[in-house]
């Protein structure tokens, strides 16, 4: 008590002296001190046992939001160090579970529909954007109607009138664009195949009435929706910030373009079309109810959206990696030259399956740069972990991160090296614990149907770029096309590699929802003669 009073009594005799704001000052201060002090008691007092371990932090609220947001892959790699495959981290102010590894995957991507949510955490940032009634802003049951009327329309039928459009798409964009006048030159990659998939994408899928008018006014409005999509919204999308204010009016805009269109086409009687807007014209729900126009025009939106980050930021990695092995551009030339004849013949998609190291790319890519590095799901009921003494509670949110597990020596030999002869057959640095979807025998894999078409039931695979579960991605053979396709069109144009000629490769952004190039990310290009 002395020893206290011997301190205390010179320390707020000096406090009395200071002025208002030193005083305001120093209160703070002395907060935020016994804040830290009692949060790092807390984590190292109380560890409940069916709790995963907590990654240690300084600071509530913050928590490890800084570490986990400048780089993920990092974050999980470190900690799974430290903890195992399940562990948790406070994400601000949330407490939030990771399980990775194939189990991990499984555990949450797999989740029953009691158990895991994903329209809670995701319906702020998507439903703005989109529009209402559609995808996280209805029930799952709805949604998953939604993808069957959504995948009806991504036939190999349809696939096959698309090759030629992104073809043409790329060859007239690689024509006309200043950045490509000459012989060679150097170029920041990301913003040009930025734009190769937003014109490959909606023409293929949103017709050429759309398409034509992304020249002009719809990529402005598409690029105002794509800030509804900064992270910062999780906590802000209600505020009436200038970039939500653009947000709404480009949703409203965009979604009245869209209806506009199909009550043109209804008054023109023009039905004949196959394209993705008729098929949801004529898609009806499982009660009888026609999809009404707001929603088809909603989910018009949704899918540009789902596909443009995603698609463009993996073809901005595929350029990057080419550019870092210019052995592997040729490759990928005389493949061509081999397999589809020395003339070069207009691409069809046919083509692409004569072309397996042009296919591995794409795949390779997706392992090393998958674009959503965190999949997020709320927790309903509490979920035992299987094989521990862990129970999530309902109050942790889960995050599924397949990206780990694809960089996994344990599946991966050499799990760094970027190296797409790798998913070759008997490869050196070939995968283990990887099936390859066309070697998965149809009897024996177990397949589900959540409505919108058979998938594999068991994730509990290292590689899911796609997702698995009732959220997989339907867009997937629609993506592989496109990539493969603009990625043969791109080799047949140019000779890349890095402006230093050595074989580095960029670092990685992750400011944005989706990963994806650092910019500028410069390639140094030679058109072949
Ligand atoms: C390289 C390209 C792409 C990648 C890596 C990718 C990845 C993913 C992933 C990981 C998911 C699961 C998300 C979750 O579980 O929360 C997903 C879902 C989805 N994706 Fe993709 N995607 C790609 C392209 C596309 C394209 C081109 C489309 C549209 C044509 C599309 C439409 C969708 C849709 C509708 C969902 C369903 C969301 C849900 O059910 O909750 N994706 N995608
Ligand atoms: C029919 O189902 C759809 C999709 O779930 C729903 O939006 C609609 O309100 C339902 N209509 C009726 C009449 O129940
Ligand atoms: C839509 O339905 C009409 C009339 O039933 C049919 O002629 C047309 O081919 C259908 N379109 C698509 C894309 O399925």
């Amino acid at each position: 008590m002395g020893f206290l009073q011997d301190v205390a009594g010179p320390l707020l005799e000096g406090f009395s002296t200071l002025g208002l704001a030193s005083q305001i000052g120093v209160a703070t201060a002395a907060f935020v001190v016994v804040a830290v002090v009692l949060n790092v008691l807390k984590q190292v007092l109380f560890k409940s046992p069916n709790e995963p371990p907590m990654v240690f932090h300084w600071f509530p609220i913050i928590g490890s939001t800084i570490t986990y947001g400048m780089d993920p892959p990092k974050f999980f790699h470190e900690n799974r160090k430290k903890h195992g495959d399940c562990f948790t981290f406070i994400l601000l102010g949330k407490k939030t579970t990771v399980y990775v590894g194939p189990e991990g995957n499984n555990f949450i991507l797999n989740g029953k529909i009691r158990d895991v949510n994903a329209e809670e955490i995701y319906t702020v940032l998507t439903t703005p954007v989109f529009g209402k009634d559609v995808v996280y802003d209805c029930p799952n049951a709805k949604l998953m109607e939604q993808k069957k009327f959504m995948k009806i329309a991504l036939t190999t039928e349809a696939f096959r009138s698309y090759v030629p459009i992104i073809s043409d798409e790329v060859t007239s964009y690689l024509k006309r664009t200043p950045d490509f006048k000459g012989q060679s030159g150097v170029v920041n990659i990301c913003p040009k195949m930025a734009q190769i998939t937003i014109f490959t994408a909606s023409h293929a899928l949103q017709g050429k009435e759309i398409r034509d008018q992304f020249d002009e006014k719809l990529a402005d409005l598409y690029h105002d929706l794509d800030m509804g999509f900064s992270p910062i919204n999780f906590m802000l999308h209600w505020a009436p910030l200038p970039w939500n204010n653009r947000r709404d009016h480009a949703q409203r805009t965009v979604a009245k373009i869209y209806m506009d269109t199909m009550k043109r086409r209804r008054a023109r009687g023009d039905d004949g079309q196959k394209d993705m807007m008729q098929h949801l014209m004529n898609s009806t729900y499982k009660n009888g109810t026609k999809v009404p126009d707001h929603e088809i025009a909603h989910m018009m939106i949704a899918l540009l959206m789902a596909g443009q980050h995603s698609s463009s930021s993996t073809s901005s990695w595929i350029m990057c990696r080419l550019a870092s092995r210019p052995d592997v551009m040729e490759a990928l030339y005389q493949e061509q030259i081999d397999n589809l004849g020395k003339d070069l013949p207009p691409l069809k998609y046919e083509d692409l399956a004569k072309l397996p190291l042009n296919q591995a790319i794409v795949k390779e890519t997706l392992r090393l740069h998958a674009p959503i590095h965190s999949i997020m799901r709320a927790v309903k009921s509490p979920m035992p972990v299987p094989g521990t003494k862990y129970v999530i509670p309902t109050d942790h949110v889960l995050l599924a991160a397949p990206g780990v597990s694809a960089t996994d020596s344990q599946y991966f030999p050499e799990p760094d090296k970027w190296e797409p002869a790798r998913w070759q057959k008997d490869h050196p640095l070939a995968p283990s614990m990887v099936r390859n979807e066309d070697e998965i025998n149809e009897e024996e894999e177990e397949k589900i149907d959540y409505g919108y078409g058979l998938v594999s039931k068991g994730s509990a695979s290292p590689y899911l770029p796609f997702g698995a579960g009732r959220h997989r991605c339907i867009g997937e053979h629609f993506a592989n096309v496109q990539l493969q396709t603009i990625t043969a069109e791109i080799v047949r144009a140019f000779k890349f590699r890095n402006v230093d000629g050595s074989d580095k490769v960029i670092g990685t952004d992750y400011a944005s929802l989706f990963s994806r190039p650092l910019e500028p990310a410069n390639i140094y290009w030679e058109r072949r003669n």
